[in-house]
């Protein structure tokens, strides 16, 4: 096992009802700066909820914040923020308004052009105004750990940062509130939760046991109550299970001394970039072929796999990997996401902007031996057609 150090200091409030907190967890009189997406939390009655229970505080709203949150569209609440000396920015969605929060957190605070934020990887930030979270969807970790992703359409750039300034203050995850989710969202969050344990979990041993343990739990914990969520969208026990393993996929517990990969989120963030395609949707159509691809040298961790996750023992070793793998995307498709590009009208030929976003952005060196170059991400996404 490598050497770490574990920080997490987000105070988790789990639970149905859980909500209600909220007025605990902020103190009177705080200027708070509501943020929000379009209309789905005003429609399920989770905003009503936040308003009433923020009515001993000074609340300011901050709406519209799309699906892959744009720069250019967030910059307007960082005046905003500044207008009315916001004490906490509170995020009430899913990935894309938490992330778009953080940012703005950081941008507020921030010396220089904030653009600097996503091209120095966070790097730079060394102050941010506390964040709270009310999570209506489980997916990202964005509630609980210190990333954040924002695109720049105007760029068709899509960039991530990370900081230890921007974890979230608190998280609120009442599984209820998620119950309005569409079938393709909430297939989207379960197989991006599932590729985020994967990018940290399918690599090569390093003598961790628990990190694996942990990993496989939540693998087989997606791999039931997916299914299970979609068939039965109000069943509470299946939901509290669901969005729990999404919360802690992605929040520095399984990363912790064991190599990551990631390679299948960097090209996956830029076909979201160059082709609007969901996020999860994205790394289902990469993660299976990058497996294929890399199967030598993700040979112990991908038998592991086979064997502990999908309970493969038949056939040698190169059988139980191949069948894992195609294990791997009919799962996916169960959920309802095709696994091919050609499925979302996308061919080989349109590729080369993909290539050319990855070389800007640096990603040319990709995977947990760095040796995913653009030439290697060009054939990943070849054989992904
Ligand atoms: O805009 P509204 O009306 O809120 O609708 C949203 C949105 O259209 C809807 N939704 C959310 N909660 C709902 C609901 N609809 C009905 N009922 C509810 N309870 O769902 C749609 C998608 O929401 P979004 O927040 O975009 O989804 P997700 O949580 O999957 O977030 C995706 C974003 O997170 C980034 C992705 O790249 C993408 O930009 N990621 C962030 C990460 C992080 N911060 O650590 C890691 C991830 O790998 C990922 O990259
Ligand atoms: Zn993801």
């Amino acid at each position: 096992m490598f050497n770490f150090q574990f920080y997490n200091p987000t105070r988790l409030v789990f639970g149905k009802g859980s909500l209600t907190e909220l007025t605990k967890l902020v103190a009177p009189a705080t200027k708070v700066l509501l943020l929000y997406g379009g209309q789905s939390a005003e429609r399920n009655g989770t905003l009503a909820q936040v308003r009433d229970a923020l009515k001993h505080c000074q609340l300011h709203e901050f709406s519209g914040i799309q699906a892959n949150p744009d720069y250019d569209q967030l910059m307007p609440a960082v005046a905003l923020i500044k207008q009315h000396d916001i004490g906490l920015l509170l995020a009430v969605g899913g990935g894309s308004v938490i992330d778009g929060t953080k940012f703005l957190a950081a941008a507020a605070c921030y010396d220089g052009d904030p653009w600097e934020i996503l091209e120095t990887y966070g790097k730079r930030i060394h102050r941010a105004l506390p964040v709270g979270v009310v999570q209506t969807f489980p997916a990202t970790s964005s509630e609980n750990n210190n990333g954040s992703v924002i695109s720049r359409y105007s760029m068709r750039a899509k960039r991530s940062f990370r900081n230890p300034h921007v974890f979230p203050q608190f998280a609120i995850l009442d599984p209820e509130i998620s119950y309005s989710l569409p079938a393709k969202q909430l297939a989207n969050g379960v197989v991006d939760a599932f590729i985020h344990v994967c990018e940290q979990y399918l690599t090569y041993p390093v003598n961790a046991a628990v990190q694996d343990r942990f990993a496989e739990g939540l693998l087989q914990t997606l791999k039931e109550t997916g299914p299970q969520a979609l068939a039965t969208p109000q069943d509470y026990d299946i939901r509290a299970n669901l969005m729990l393993a999404c919360a802690w996929c992605h929040n520095g517990l399984i990363c912790s001394g064991v190599p990551q990969d990631w390679a299948t989120h960097k090209i996956g963030h830029e076909l979201t970039a160059i082709f609007g395609l969901d996020h999860a949707v994205t790394l289902a159509i990469i993660l299976p072929t990058l497996l294929e691809m890399f199967r030598q040298p993700k040979r112990d961790k991908l038998l592991q796999y086979a064997e502990r996750v999908w309970q493969i023992c038949d056939g040698d070793d190169e059988q139980k990997i191949t069948a894992a793998i195609a294990q791997t995307r009919a799962f996916f498709e169960q959920m309802g996401i095709g696994t091919y590009l050609q499925d979302y009208g996308i061919s080989a030929d349109e590729l080369q902007p993909v290539l050319d976003n990855l070389e800007r952005s640096g990603m040319t060196q990709l995977g947990e031996h760095k040796d995913i170059t653009l030439d290697v991400s060009r054939q990943i996404l070849l054989n992904s057609v």
